[in-house]
């Protein structure tokens, strides 16, 4: 599989600011702290959630800041985004205990996990093989348990991909470029990988938000700097990553704030389910 969102955070971040692309990554996915914790407001004190595909963890920070009472893990297969998590976690005092981790051979035992969360992880197109991931996910969750997970259903729907990759376009052939929309292409719905995997009460519904981004260089530091289309734009050499900058200025311009910054609406496919 094209290995689209694996990297999400890790070597290619670190060619630019790992630090100030992560900030830049939150301004696209904080916008989803919201509707994924929602669901899990009824969850009683000492009870145990699961972030799957947690990269730096910031859903389960943010988690971990409204209730203390709670055990989080929060795992990943990138062990540079969890100690960059798990430093963040220790400088404001919360407990998420951040675990290195497939999630397609989750360490965790049968019915162990309340609550299982995802943000742009579980399900995510380049990440892990869907069948194994979500049989895995419910193989922890306990019945009754709760998931509630957030992916992106399509190219469209993150500003990342939508506008990068039309800005890509003009500078790169269609082959080099159709390995996204292979790993996007789904035979069947994303809910019914969790339905097949035995979850009950699955429900999937299209979420909309605005992202934004105060000037024009944290944008463009995030779609050149972090993920896939990071190498896609560094290969691009000096001078045609100029021109790309300047198509970028012009994509973008129907977007202009009125403080200079840049509103990017982004969609989303939520889902919860139950165990
Ligand atoms: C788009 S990023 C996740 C962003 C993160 N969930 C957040 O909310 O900030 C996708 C993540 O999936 C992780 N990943 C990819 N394959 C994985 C696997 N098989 N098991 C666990 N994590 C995996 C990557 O390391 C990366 O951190």
């Amino acid at each position: 599989m094209y290995e689209v969102f694996r990297d999400m955070g890790g070597r290619a971040a670190r060619r630019l600011d790992c630090r100030v692309n992560t900030e830049n990554l939150m301004r696209l996915l904080s916008g989803l702290v919201e509707p994924l914790l929602s669901p899990l407001s009824s969850l009683p004190s000492g009870a145990h959630v699961v972030q799957i595909a947690s990269g730096t963890g910031g859903l389960s920070r943010a988690l971990a800041r409204r209730r203390s009472d709670l055990k989080i893990s929060a795992i990943d297969i990138n062990p540079a985004v969890l100690n960059a998590g798990h430093t963040e976690a220790d400088r404001n005092n919360l407990a998420v205990d951040f675990r290195k981790m497939d999630m397609t051979r989750l360490e965790f035992a049968d019915d162990s996990a309340d609550a299982v969360i995802s943000r742009m992880g579980l399900l995510l197109a380049g990440t892990a093989p869907f069948a194994a991931a979500a049989q895995e996910a419910a193989r922890i969750l306990r019945p009754g348990g709760t998931m509630s997970i957030a992916t992106w259903a399509d190219l469209a729907g993150s500003p990342y991909t939508r506008i990068g990759l039309d800005v890509l376009s003009r500078f790169r052939t269609p082959e080099e470029l159709a390995g996204f929309e292979t790993a996007f292409a789904r035979p069947q719905s994303l809910e019914s990988y969790l339905i097949e995997a035995g979850l009950r009460d699955v429900e999937g519904t299209w979420y909309n938000w605005e992202t934004e981004y105060p000037e024009f260089a944290d944008w463009w530091s995030f779609v050149t700097g972090i993920g896939p289309l990071a190498p896609l734009f560094a290969s691009l050499g000096e001078a045609r990553l100029g021109e790309a900058q300047q198509v970028m200025t012009e994509r973008l311009a129907g977007h202009r704030t009125a403080t200079g910054g840049y509103r990017l609406p982004a969609t989303a496919r939520l889902i919860t389910a139950r165990g």
